[in-house]
């Protein structure tokens, strides 16, 4: 074969496999995927939750406003408006972009909001990371249960998994579950990397925690691009 038959085809494979990683993998600088998911956010009022869509409506919150322990807001709609409310100006005042909710439960449209995830810039690694923030009560100790996680990319089913909820983080650094979890107040922040490998598009997640008994104690939903 002379060069010209070998290069052509080897060039041709080359600008295929460029194509594919400017098209999948080339993700742009972590400030414009940042800024891209503010936009997006505060475009879809809808995916923000009850009560999310307006800061400034004529809603008035009723009480504990300056209280920065509030964790229990009682049941109901008012009280699932409030919590959403609270949740978006805890995001507004430390300015971060939200791509997701924690509540109370997965089902039905007075869920209170136990938390949010915001994406943020990965200072160590460089890139993204999801950062989870949750203000919760509990009622009963846990002594165990289940993590379940769904994950679709671009509307497609990509990843569903389940996992022993006391053991789960079992070796991680930042490690923040050890059964059994008494009763009370809880307040957890956790930063989960958002791994540079994974192809450019939009990921739509829902984590589900159950007790011992089988109860939903949180239903995680998240939504962002990259
Ligand atoms: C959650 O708890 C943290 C730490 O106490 C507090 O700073 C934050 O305001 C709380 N968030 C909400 C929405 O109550």
């Amino acid at each position: 074969m002379t060069y010209k038959k070998v290069l052509i085809p080897v060039g041709i494979l080359l600008g295929a496999c460029i194509g594919v990683y400017f098209t999948y993998f080339h993700r742009p600088p972590t400030s414009d995927i940042l800024a891209a998911n503010r936009q997006r956010r505060e475009h879809i009022p809808d995916m923000a939750g009850p009560g999310m869509s307006k800061l400034d409506d004529d809603y008035e919150y009723s009480d504990g406003e300056d209280d920065d322990d509030v964790t229990d807001f009682g049941e109901g709609p008012e009280a699932a408006k409030l919590s959403a409310r609270r949740w978006l100006k805890f995001m507004d005042a430390n300015d971060l972009v939200s791509i997701g909710e924690l509540y109370d439960r997965c089902e039905g449209d007075s869920k209170i909001m136990l938390g949010k995830v915001a994406m943020v810039p990965d200072p160590v690694r460089g890139g993204i990371m999801a950062r989870t923030y949750l203000n919760t009560t509990l009622k009963k100790e846990v002594s165990g249960g289940e993590m379940y996680i769904e994950c679709s990319y671009n509307g497609k089913e990509l990843y569903s998994n389940h996992w022993d909820l006391c053991t789960v983080e079992e070796g991680m650094d930042d490690r923040i579950i050890f059964c059994p979890i008494g009763v009370g107040k809880q307040k957890f922040v956790k930063n989960l990397e958002i791994p540079s490998y994974l192809p450019k598009g939009r990921y739509t997640t829902k984590a589900w925690l159950t007790n011992q008994d089988e109860d939903i104690l949180g239903c995680a939903f998240s939504d962002f691009t990259i």
